[in-house]
């Protein structure tokens, strides 16, 4: 349906401008009877999980495209960073940028250590190696950088700061499956990098993740540890836990390399959609990759700004009254969560350009399951919003949803 007056908007009783909820992860399915024939031979092998056919298969493609020596399958992303601070065997505090998923500060706080949250450079969104910097002291054991939305982090810098203070470095790399930074694949930076395969992911395996490293010492260790330590039938070298991928999650995640130049290229196509047709929209900036790397596109993210009229909080409420299920992607800084925002060594944590980029950031539906011509009726409403904007807040705050600019 065409919106030719704010009341046609479904927020104030208007007809939803999509019948079905569009969201910012559906998951990639990729080719069914592949699938299907993977699992149907893991059936028939009667083996599901403990390193089985697939899931050995999985890691030597995985690592062959990545471009890395080792890749160890796991259960999830969180548990993938869990593993890596065990292995390496942190103590004490960790350095982090407060933007970025809760996990990657959960697995620090579940490990009984410290995160310690930095803010993040405005102009790339990841962690600011001089802010890093300032907050290294006799507790520090690692920086854990977050290439969020699949943007890499200022990789030299903190590969030279590490080294300088001989700390360890991690990558939460759970965005970056298919990106590249200086034209090698985001995989062998510092001692590990660790992967989400989480259904909503560009990549995914349902469930699963991995840890990447070159490093062979480390590699062996993740492997028992991800096992409960053991080596042999009976014997068990150390202490572990139960982090096994099984055969079925292998086998999608066999599906979905498979046919991951088609999904790259439709996520390519969205974001060229979106930028060309909303990025002229005033006041909405959306995040652009870098074209001479590689990227998976997974993200389609935009600031929105004083002049689009509408905060972005407002912008939200319309869409998701629209059936467009934008996210507020991450908001908030993870200080500002629990258990993190009662504790108080974080009550007067000052982080302004994490509150400033979470307070603006909207992430758009994309991905496979999101048809043709979805992105131009989006582009058309955001349009559409933008140039009735008084009109819009005005409404809102008669109506009493965020009407006021918060
Ligand atoms: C940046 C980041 N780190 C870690 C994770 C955790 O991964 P998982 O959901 O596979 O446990 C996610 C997942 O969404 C994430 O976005």
């Amino acid at each position: 349906m065409i919106k030719t007056s704010w009341s046609d908007l479904a927020l104030f009783g208007g007809q939803p401008l999509f019948s079905e909820p569009l969201h910012v992860g559906r998951p990639n399915i990729g080719c069914k009877d592949n699938f299907f024939r993977r699992v149907e031979a893991a059936f028939d092998r009667r083996w599901l999980t403990n390193d089985g056919v697939c899931v050995r298969e999985l890691e030597s493609r995985l690592a062959a495209f990545l471009s890395v020596r080792h890749c160890i399958l796991v259960s999830n992303g969180t548990v993938a960073l869990e593993l890596a601070i065990r292995a390496l065997r942190l103590t004490g505090e960790i350095i982090l940028p407060s933007f970025t998923f809760i996990a990657t500060a959960h697995a620090i706080q579940w490990a009984g250590l410290t995160p310690v949250f930095c803010d993040i450079d405005p102009q790339t969104c990841v962690l600011d190696p001089v802010q890093v910097e300032r907050l290294i002291n006799e507790k520090t054991s690692a920086i854990m950088g977050v290439h969020v939305w699949g943007k890499p982090c200022a990789i030299p810098e903190l590969t030279r700061l590490s080294q300088q203070r001989g700390l360890k470095l991690i990558f939460d790399a759970a965005h970056a499956f298919g990106c590249s930074w200086d034209h090698r694949m985001i995989s062998a930076f510092g001692d590990a990098e660790v992967f989400s395969f989480h259904a909503t992911k560009f990549f995914n395996t349902f469930e699963g993740g991995a840890v990447v490293t070159e490093s062979d010492a480390l590699a062996r260790e993740l492997r028992l540890m991800r096992n409960f330590g053991f080596t042999g039938h009976d014997q068990v070298a150390a202490l572990g836990i139960n982090g096994k991928m099984h055969e079925i999650s292998a086998c999608m995640g066999l599906n979905l390399l498979d046919n991951l130049d088609e999904i790259l290229e439709t996520n390519r196509r969205h974001y060229q959609q979106y930028h060309e047709l909303a990025g002229v929209i005033p006041g909405l900036n959306f995040i652009r990759y870098n074209e001479k790397e590689k990227n998976n596109y997974q993200y389609i993210i935009a600031r929105v700004g004083q002049e689009f009229g509408l905060t972005r909080d407002q912008l939200v409420e319309l869409l998701f009254a629209e059936n467009i299920v934008a996210r507020r992607y991450f908001y908030p800084g993870c200080h500002k969560l629990e258990p993190y925002a009662s504790m108080l060594r974080y009550a007067s944590l000052q982080l302004p350009h994490t509150d400033r980029l979470a307070d603006s950031v909207i992430s758009f539906p994309t991905g496979t399951a999101v048809q043709a011509g979805a992105v131009k009726r989006i582009a058309d409403f955001l349009s559409f919003v933008q140039s009735h904007g008084d009109e819009i807040s005005a409404a809102m705050q008669k109506h009493g949803s965020l009407g006021s600019n918060n």
